[in-house]
């Protein structure tokens, strides 16, 4: 059978679409596509995709067909349903910028993106879990040395931050690089607040594990915010009467030769927000509670200017590439045996 091209009086659409990249495929591979009863369509459709070249992509376009065509059975989308529902994901687009990702934030209120995250970063017992980047991470945070300031004093209630970066064995990981950033005292993220004064960097900074795989940091106690909540997302989470708050968090990335990048976050005791996190980021091995020290010489010691400061002692423990690698397969090993009890 030949291809649509070789066929004779196509029409010139047909040709130019052909001429412009549109798919030259030989009709005689592709199935009848002609019975649309509903269960043979979901067949059909994933039928058609079949040629695929890629079998990732393959696999993972069937099975979204598959649970997209179940799910319209099982809820019995309406016309206007399907319209109303396409309209949001319209209004979810055009709310994007280079500075705003709204579907980001739709994957977070729905707990996609902490479960993408939870299913491929799966740890074991020991190490440090990890949780969402966020959309506040910058790439150019200022470097501060090892017990230096990522925020002033007057930016919030200030606090230090120290412990040791550990491999699984209790050994240190030296040279580590640590990225943290943090909201004010007011909540907002220094990117938030780059009005007409220009991007102010504070409140953010990366530094270095010493020798011993020692690290300290002074920043200030981070406070609970809300997630944008101006556009589409907004409006859906206020039409499930959701609140769209987020508890006090210190995000911070760790990133050493040899082992996996950790991205993780420490929460805190007694925040109103800690068991309902819009986007789902807590994991009680992350909630820590910081001590007010009120020794003055432990302050001056510390670099603050203020009497009294919270302490917060963390150790992080990383896991190596390999350890990793492993613990993904054992994941999804575990996943699919599962899958297979269930069904
Ligand atoms: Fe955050």
């Amino acid at each position: 059978m030949p291809k649509v091209s070789d066929v004779p009086h196509l029409g010139k659409a047909i040709m130019e679409a052909i001429e412009r990249g549109a798919p030259d495929v030989d009709l005689a591979t592709l199935p009848n596509l002609t019975d649309m009863s509903a269960d043979k369509l979901t067949e059909n459709v994933i039928a058609v995709n079949a040629g695929t070249p890629n079998p990732r992509q393959k696999f993972v376009l069937a099975a979204l067909v598959r649970h997209m065509h179940a799910f319209v059975k099982e809820v019995g989308l309406t016309p206007e349903e399907w319209m109303h529902g396409l309209e949001f994901l319209t209004k979810t687009g055009q709310m994007c910028t280079d500075i705003r990702q709204e579907f980001i934030l739709l994957s977070d209120i729905f707990g996609v993106s902490a479960l993408v995250d939870t299913l491929n970063h799966p740890k074991p017992e020991g190490a440090t879990e990890a949780t969402i980047l966020g959309p506040f991470f910058v790439e150019d945070a200022r470097e501060v040395p090892n017990g230096g300031e990522i925020a002033g004093e007057e930016s919030g209630q200030p606090m230090l931050v120290k412990g040791r970066i550990l491999d699984m064995a209790g050994n240190p990981i030296p040279n580590c690089l640590i990225e943290t950033w943090e909201t004010d005292e007011d909540g907002y993220y220094d990117t938030q607040r780059s009005g007409e004064s220009g991007y102010v960097q504070d409140c953010r900074g990366r530094l270095y594990s010493d020798a011993d795989g020692n690290y300290a940091f002074r920043c200030v106690m981070p406070v609970p915010y809300p997630i944008p909540n101006d556009g589409p997302v907004g409006q859906l989470l206020r039409g499930m009467n959701r609140h769209v708050f987020r508890p006090a968090h210190l995000h911070m990335m760790f990133i050493a030769d040899g082992f996996e990048k950790l991205v993780t976050a420490l929460y805190f005791k007694g925040d109103i927000f800690l068991s309902s996190d819009a986007v789902f980021g807590v994991k009680s091995s992350l909630v820590e509670d910081p001590k007010m020290v009120t020794d003055a010489a432990e302050a001056r010691k510390a670099g603050f200017k203020k009497d009294q400061f919270l302490l917060c002692a963390r150790d992080f423990v990383l896991i190596t590439t390999e350890q990793a690698a492993e613990e993904l397969v054992k994941a999804k090993a575990k996943a699919a045996e599962e899958a297979k009890a269930k069904a």
